[in-house]
């Protein structure tokens, strides 16, 4: 059998994975939860989740990929079989893999629409009004051409492979992103208004927190940290031997947490400078745009009041938005793909080609159901199967795992591991704590 691809450094699996976690999650669900969910008080309360609950689920898809080298049907059915439930790992590992599917299916709808402003910052700049007003206005054709260009990207990355394809535009593209994203937010925070967007994103109001904001609080953790659907598991799985996991673990989240903390610097302040600027930002219901409208009419209303400056400014927010969505992608793609390569044994482009033309039919059928599919396939996907399959892989590595087999997982990279801090408190932490609270909390949206 060849020998299975891994990463080739740190710093590669490093920005692979957080480019999987940075996302449209961070640059746009972070901000327009915390501009819908009272400011300040939900920032708290992410932190903390992110923390106590996403970071153990993050690990036990790390220590379960590193562990069993595989996809995660494959990984799960093994940990099944070791108590003789191994029909139990292959129902959860493929719906994981049809949650990431489906995720892949909706987020490249809205990755095109980043990529159509993308070029409309082109064609404004060319006095192209007729093309420019087309790539803005929402259609059916255009959110189709556009998917389709989107889609395209991603298969022709993972085509490439792990470390040719996966690791390498990832190392490529997450640099520009971290520079985009300071040249912005110092761009807006020099603007007039921006100390009221800073005022309601860093002072925290608890007063009036309703239950819901614990409930998208999680739900936003989860799908920034791409949990559950075995993304991180996979990527886990091509880490090389000597990696010291809960180490590496930690550095991702906290490159992840770190980029929705700043990004909120930036879009916070972005609306109220386009309040300066005139723009409406608020409700009828006086409370603060937030949702598409945020990205897709405050925005660029403020870009456009920015004269020749705002096109270079809608430009380069629209790239990061765009590198941002591409490294994502590229994650939630890899784990059918993985799948279908580790169990059929049929080439990687091949493969790629024949799962993405799938989805893509999935995507076309969102595009032409929009209103009744759209939110629907996004809530049921990322609001509570993620929570849901992070319960599960808790119980796959707190319940049927032998603590021994954490251990074996940890210990190359980590010689210390059996004395350490991680290996008192992790294992008994997933099998009791992280469940029930994800379930807690989980209960509370019903
Ligand atoms: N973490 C990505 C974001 O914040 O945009 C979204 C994501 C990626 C979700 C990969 C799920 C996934 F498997």
């Amino acid at each position: 059998m060849a020998s299975r691809e891994q990463f080739s450094s740190t710093t590669g699996f490093v920005m692979a994975a957080a480019g999987s976690a940075i996302g449209l999650g961070n640059i746009w669900g972070f901000p327009t939860n915390t501009a819908g969910n009272g400011g300040a008080a939900f920032v708290v309360i992410y932190l903390a989740l992110a923390f106590l609950l996403a970071y153990p689920a993050l690990m036990a898809e790390l220590i379960i990929g590193r562990a069993s080298r595989a996809n995660i049907v494959t990984s799960l059915k093994g940990i099944g079989a070791e108590r003789g439930i191994a029909w139990a790992g292959v129902l959860v590992g493929l719906y994981g893999v049809v949650i990431a599917s489906l995720i892949y299916s909706f987020y490249s709808i809205v990755a095109g629409w980043m990529v159509a402003h993308w070029a409309e910052s082109v064609t404004s700049t060319l006095g192209l009004t007729g093309i420019s007003e087309w790539l803005v206005g929402f259609s059916t054709e255009r959110n189709v051409i556009f998917t389709a260009l989107f889609m395209a990207l991603t298969m022709a990355i993972i085509s490439q492979g792990v470390s040719a394809g996966i690791e390498r535009w990832s190392t490529r593209l997450m640099p520009i992103m971290f520079l985009l994203f300071l040249a912005l937010i110092i761009y807006v925070l020099l603007q007039e208004g921006a100390t009221e967007g800073l005022k309601l994103y860093l002072i925290p109001d608890f007063s009036g927190l309703k239950p819901e904001v614990f409930v998208n609080a999680m739900g936003q953790a989860f799908f920034s940290l791409s949990l559950g659907v075995g993304t991180m598991l996979i990527y886990g799985s091509y880490l090389g031997e000597k990696e010291n996991l809960p180490r590496i673990g930690a550095i991702v989240t906290l490159t992840d947490t770190g980029i929705a903390f700043v990004a909120g610097l930036l879009i916070m302040p972005a609306i109220f400078v386009a309040k300066e600027y005139g723009t409406n930002v608020f409700t009828d219901s006086g409370e603060l745009i937030a949702g598409p409208d945020l990205i897709f009419q405050v925005l660029p209303a403020l870009f456009g009041s920015m004269g020749s400056a705002g096109l270079v400014v809608a430009f380069a927010f629209f790239t990061l938005m765009t590198i941002a969505a591409l490294t994502s992608s590229i994650s939630m793609l890899e784990v059918p793909v993985s799948l279908a390569c580790e169990h059929t044994g049929i080439k990687r482009n091949k493969a790629t080609l024949m799962i993405g033309s799938v989805i893509f039919v999935i995507s076309l059928i969102i595009c032409f159901n929009f209103n009744s599919l759209f939110v629907w396939v996004i809530n049921f996907t990322t609001v509570y199967s993620q929570p849901i399959l992070g319960i599960l892989l808790c119980i796959f590595v707190g319940w049927l795992w032998h603590r021994n087999r954490i251990l074996e997982a940890l210990k190359p990279g980590m010689p210390e591991a059996e004395s350490s801090l991680f290996f008192k408190l992790w294992p008994v932490y997933v099998r009791f704590v992280c469940p029930v609270l994800i379930a807690l909390v989980l209960l509370q949206s019903l």
